[in-house]
């Protein structure tokens, strides 16, 4: 414990599992603990604060959360017997669902908070600190408002924005909607400050999050409240050369959506929309409210309006009903897009979401034989989507040094890890490199000589 002259900086390590909006909240959370006195540290092994996000999507992602609790244990025990204390808080969905269950099962968890309430943890922290007569830096005043913090310091040239959370989708396979609550559209004149203040630190690409991206809406009138309208907003932004969101909904991707990909060049030719399966009769049973026929639709009037677009996916494979032809419609969908790249996950039965009950329930056996299937097709068209970049020239974003000496790292247009020699004060610029070789998953190649800003893409189609 501290006594009143040691230095009162504490060390604050935040593992984060899930998707990107948890990684996002992480960020946030740095940020509303450092007035407390707490700094990040990238190793748990030293940490006064272990905070845990976690995610609560698959099965496989909650067991992970006991596991890791358990080499938590082990870790706080070993510091309890050097005479230093440990505060362990679990965060994120796991909490959200499971937060009574957590705390039951897993003693060595002090404080569980859910995604809804990271405003309260400088609180939540120092009521757990006081009641063991520990001391923190400073005394906080409690902030009502997520919003009201302020804007996040950005880490490098790309930033995650988060603009919307929560789902009233309902997909029957899915906890997000329980575990994030009801849909919510942050402010736009907040999203514009925090975007500002991060194109302010250097940021040249931001990524707008939620879990229903294209569902944003501001409270202004007709035109002014869509979520085209945002990134046109965000697009008029000195110094953001790129914007990206995700993840979308196929239902919420209206026509001047589709339109501004083909007239908003800081809108990258990229997009993740997430499908599901390429069976109707399965996507009625998951309440998706689209059909693989309308999903097809979409990316046609995507590709009209913008001929080089490269889309990436997700499937659930072997959800309760699925037959053989049902899946062999999904590996049609696949061959009839061609994705870039996929997330492909095998059905987890969720308890407490419809599907659950589902009669039909597929075997683990034809699940995985399934996956297997889907994975080697989709790996196929990874390759083939980054094989195809060799001879061309993109603009890269220069965003750090590789792993070799005089080697960078940088994206391209269509999200591609992209590694080619140079300096590295190119970090922050967009260059182009000519692109030689490719793998499943990156590409390289060498520097054009002159640097240049703004972006121009080949519009040639994949
Ligand atoms: N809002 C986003 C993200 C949802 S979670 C969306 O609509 O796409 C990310 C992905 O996890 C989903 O797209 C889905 O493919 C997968 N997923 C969600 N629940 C699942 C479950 N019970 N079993 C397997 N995969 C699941
Ligand atoms: Fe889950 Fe469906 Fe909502 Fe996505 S849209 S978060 S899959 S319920
Ligand atoms: Fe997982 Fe929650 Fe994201 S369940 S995928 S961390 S919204």
């Amino acid at each position: 414990m501290t006594n009143a002259q040691a230095p009162l900086l504490k060390r604050l390590f935040i593992e984060t599992h899930g998707c990107q909006m948890n990684v996002y909240d992480s960020e946030r959370m740095r940020d509303v603990l450092a007035p407390l006195g707490y700094a990040p540290v990238d190793a748990p092994d030293d940490a006064d604060l272990v905070i845990l996000n976690t995610c609560h999507i698959r099965e496989k992602a909650t067991d992970k959360v006991y596991s890791e609790l358990g080499r938590l244990r082990a870790h706080k025990e070993r510091r309890a017997e050097a005479g230093v204390k440990t505060t362990v808080v679990v965060a994120g969905c796991v909490a959200q669902a499971e937060g009574e269950e957590l705390m039951r099962r897993a003693p060595v968890v002090d404080l569980v908070v859910g995604p809804q309430a990271y405003h309260k943890l400088p609180e939540l922290i120092a009521r757990t600190a006081r009641a063991t007569g520990e001391r923190l830096a400073a005394d906080f005043t409690p902030e009502e408002k997520f919003d009201a913090l302020p804007a996040p310091k950005a880490e490098g040239v790309t930033a995650f924005l988060s603009v919307q959370e929560g789902c009233d989708k309902f997909c029957t396979f899915c906890v997000v909607p329980y575990t994030r609550g009801a849909e919510y559209s942050r402010p736009l004149a907040r999203i514009l400050d925090e975007a500002r203040a991060l194109a302010d630190q250097g940021v040249r690409e931001i990524t707008l999050l939620g879990q229903n991206v294209n569902a944003w809406h501001g409270d202004a009138g007709a035109g002014e409240g869509t979520f085209a309208h945002l990134v046109r907003a965000l697009a008029r932004i000195d110094g953001l050369a790129r914007i990206r969101y995700t993840t979308s909904h196929p239902v919420e991707m209206t026509d001047d959506l589709v339109a501004l990909h083909g007239d908003e060049e800081k809108l990258m030719p990229f997009l993740h929309l997430p499908v599901q399966s390429g069976s109707s009769r399965i996507l009625k049973a998951m309440n998706r409210k689209h059909t693989a026929e309308d999903y097809v639709a979409i990316v046609e009037r995507l590709r009209v309006a913008r001929p080089d677009i490269a889309l990436s996916t997700d499937f659930i494979v072997g959800f309760p009903g699925e037959t053989e032809r049902d899946f062999e419609a999904t590996l049609d969908l696949v061959r009839t897009i061609g994705f870039a790249s996929a997330y492909s996950f095998k059905y987890s039965r969720r308890p407490g979401t419809p599907a659950a009950g589902m009669h039909g329930q597929v075997s683990e056996e034809v699940s995985a034989e399934r996956l297997q299937r889907l994975q080697a097709l989709l790996g196929e068209q990874q390759r083939a989507f980054n094989a195809a970049q060799i001879g061309k020239t993109l603009p890269v974003l220069v965003a750090s040094a590789g792993r070799r000496p005089g080697q960078m790292h940088g994206r391209s247009p269509y999200l591609q890890s992209v590694h080619f020699d140079g300096a590295p004060a190119l970090v922050g610029q967009i260059v182009d490199v000519r692109i030689e070789a490719s793998t499943q998953n990156s590409i390289s190649g060498t520097l054009s000589l002159r640097p240049r800003e703004g972006e121009k893409v080949a519009r040639s189609a994949g």
